[in-house]
């Protein structure tokens, strides 16, 4: 095996002196100050529009180099991605970060989803879910059983990844949870507020203030309290990323959804916030917007429409993706690409966006 035949990419994160020399590397040949002083004889190329280099390492194996990448991109504080073969991310985009994904648990989810995502980038992953809202306490227990298989998932894949006991509209265990990240992983690069609820969603003369309260606190309270216990660590590494969950019900209205829809552009609005707000800081906050996602919410919301409207399931579903261009509703994964793509250093020049991952809804009024 010849040394120094690895080709690896290079790509800047929010940190904005490294962007810089990045950037200023992509238009010529020489290496980056911050690679040259780390490592000696280090050069980097540009290939394929990104920053490319040539691993000038003294190790023979593959992995040893693959690891010698990361520990170099870990030092100069940037994102590596690491191809040793094509169609192979041995290191991902989200190597050395941390992200706490919220509402994990539910096996077909979106949370689930997206916490395999940013791990199988690299990310260290805390998950966090247990709706309080959940009566029975077996059903609480299922939540963390559920929680825990995901980590060791995760672990299986050479992951890491903790499960954290997570009721966004509780103070003391928002808190906790970004302690626990911070001690067990020391730093905290990426929030995603995924965990949400269709409480309050029916014909509107039928919903409760209850209903809306509880809408409230899950949807919009939670991802406040969360984002303002997550600003502070992020701050102390030079940035981070803030990804809501919204809704194409955070762009428009359809009939019965009336808390969720109210919360959903709620959402969107402290997105922008916390954009134009933390901006500054190097914390970029986008907004995701779900159409119909094949999930327990979306195969449940799914049955009421059938339900109230006297059709079956099968005629509610045709109707419902009869709007939508791709005729078809779209999987977790979908919604988790998009996450992925907001937390790495593909989006560093993106904030306050409302980003649809919807096949082409419409998004109602
Ligand atoms: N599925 C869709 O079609 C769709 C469309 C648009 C937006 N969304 C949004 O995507 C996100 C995920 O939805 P999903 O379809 O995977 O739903 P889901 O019901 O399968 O999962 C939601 C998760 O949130 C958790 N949760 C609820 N209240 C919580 C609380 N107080 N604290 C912690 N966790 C809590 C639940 O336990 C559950 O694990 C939600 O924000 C939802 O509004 C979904």
């Amino acid at each position: 095996m010849r040394l120094g035949t690895y080709l690896g990419c290079l790509t800047a994160t929010s940190l904005r002196n490294h962007q810089t020399q990045l950037r200023t590397a992509q238009t010529g040949y020489s290496p980056p100050p911050g690679l040259a002083a780390v490592q000696p004889g280090f050069a980097a190329i540009r290939c394929n529009g990104e920053i490319g280099c040539w691993a000038n390492s003294r190790s023979a194996d593959k992995a040893s180099i693959v690891k010698e990448l990361a520990d170099l991109a870990r030092k100069c504080s940037i994102m590596a991605s690491v191809s040793l073969e094509p169609g192979v991310s041995k290191v991902g985009l989200l190597t050395g970060k941390t992200a706490i994904v919220t509402g994990a648990s539910a096996p077909q989810g979106i949370g689930r989803a997206i916490a395999l995502r940013l791990a199988q980038e690299g990310a260290s992953v805390v998950v966090g879910d247990i709706d309080s809202t959940l009566e029975s306490n077996e059903a609480r227990r299922a939540r963390r059983e559920l929680l825990d298989e995901l980590v060791s998932e995760i672990q299986a894949r050479n992951g890491r990844a903790l499960a954290v006991k997570l009721d966004v509209t509780l103070q003391e265990e928002v808190d906790a949870c970004i302690e626990k990240t911070v001690l067990e992983f020391g730093r905290l690069d990426v929030l995603v507020n995924n965990a949400g609820t269709l409480a309050g969603s029916d014909n509107f003369l039928s919903t409760t203030p209850d209903q809306w309260e509880s809408s409230f606190r899950v949807n919009i309270l939670g991802p406040m309290m969360l984002s303002k216990a997550a600003i502070p660590e992020m701050r102390k590494i030079g940035g981070g990323r803030i990804i809501n969950i919204g809704s194409t019900g955070s762009l428009g209205a359809e009939p019965g959804f009336g808390a969720y829809t109210a919360m959903k552009h709620g959402l969107v609005g402290l997105s922008k916030t916390l954009a134009a707000e933390f901006g500054a800081d190097g914390i970029l906050c986008n907004t995701v917007c779900p159409g119909y996602i094949s999930t327990d919410m979306h195969n449940a919301a799914n049955a009421r429409l059938a339900e109230e409207n006297h059709v079956s399931l099968e005629e509610i579903k045709a109707q419902r993706y009869a709007n939508v261009a791709l005729r078809d509703a779209g999987l977790p994964v979908d919604v988790a690409n998009a996450v992925a793509y907001l937390a790495g250093p593909q989006s560093n020049y993106v904030t306050g966006i409302n980003l649809p991952v919807t096949g082409g809804v419409p998004a109602g009024i």
